[in-house]
């Protein structure tokens, strides 16, 4: 046992990825009570600091995903009531959840990201030099919430409109055509690299979810030399963030096997069907060993 004090397995908020996180946190629950923790359920609303206090939680094991979990706002409350909380800390996790601003530092660090305009609601609309299909996505969602990709020009005004409804700044990009291959990252190291063949278009809500929605190889059937450097590039793209303790990268393999970085997820998810605890499992960790082995990163910094 790391901790004898109590785990509160914070979850829910009001993201669209609500869903997402009620599994993850059942699964992590589930997980931290097995290897003998005493942990709790907290719902992360308005509520959550009088919640934390209540219930004497001294760490936080963060199941939240998307807006106000994922984006650096929890974890800037959890600083200020003093509790270590897993995964990354504040402006880490807020770089995460914008890919406007992590791609400025993705570029930074010598990496490749596709190329991309910035478009901002309510300006005006220049036009775009990529040849289609091009890709819109908001600058600050997930799980593919908001994200089409637009084969025909005629098209492209209403998948403009849908991503605005989600953030007033949004990315239009060139399609990339390839293999999707995501890093695992844990501690700060590379876990491994698994390809994901999504049934459907591309890897959107319905095949990121729903059972037979994508298909997972593990490790992914790269060349040794394409492997390695898959997972070269997503334990950088973690550290250009200031990443911490665990994170799954998204990455984008092209024909002639260049890849390129989409994003950070920093707080992925964690239902033991999800794709780290698969990664995980793959490298013979058991599912209650990694989320213990990630509750290790969050009270190394704790000095209490
Ligand atoms: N430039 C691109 N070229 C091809 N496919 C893309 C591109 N950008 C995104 N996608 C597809 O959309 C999915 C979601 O995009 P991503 O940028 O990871 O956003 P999210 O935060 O919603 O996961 C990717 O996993 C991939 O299948
Ligand atoms: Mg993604």
């Amino acid at each position: 046992m790391l901790t004898t004090k109590k785990i509160g397995v914070l979850m829910g908020g009001h993201s669209s990825e609500r869903e997402v996180s009620l599994r993850t946190a059942e699964a992590i629950l589930k997980a931290l009570r097995e290897k003998g923790y005493e942990a709790v359920l907290i719902e992360a609303d308005a509520t959550v600091a009088e919640r934390v206090r209540a219930e004497g939680i001294g760490v936080a094991f963060l199941a939240v995903h998307g807006k106000f979990g994922e984006d650096g706002c929890l974890q800037g409350l959890l600083e200020i009531l003093g509790i270590p909380y897993t995964g990354s800390g504040v402006l880490a996790s807020a770089l995460g959840m914008d890919k406007i601003a992590s791609r400025m530092l993705f570029l930074q660090a010598g990496l490749r990201v596709p190329p991309y305009r910035i478009l901002t609601r309510g300006a005006v609309r220049p036009s775009h030099p990529f040849a289609y299909p091009v890709v819109v996505k908001p600058s600050r969602e997930g799980s593919s919430v908001g994200v089409s990709i637009v084969r025909d020009p005629a098209a492209l005004s209403a998948a403009l409109d849908q991503a605005f409804t989600y953030d007033r700044r949004i990315l239009v990009e060139q399609y990339i055509a390839g293999r999707e291959i995501h890093v695992g990252i844990l501690g700060d190291a590379a876990l491994g690299a698994m390809e994901i063949l999504p049934t459907g278009e591309f890897y959107d809500y319905r095949s990121k979810y729903e059972p037979g929605g994508s298909r997972h190889l593990f490790p992914a059937p790269l060349e040794p030399s394409l492997y390695a450097r898959a997972l070269e590039t997503g334990l950088q793209a973690h550290r250009a963030l200031g990443c911490r303790g665990y994170s799954r990268v998204d990455l984008l393999l092209d024909t002639a096997g260049q890849d390129y970085v989409l994003e950070v997820n920093t707080l992925p998810g964690m239902t033991d069907v999800s794709l780290l605890p698969e990664m995980a499992r793959g490298r013979g960790i058991p599912f209650p060993d990694l989320v213990e082995r990630i509750l290790a990163e969050a009270l190394r910094e704790d000095t209490t």
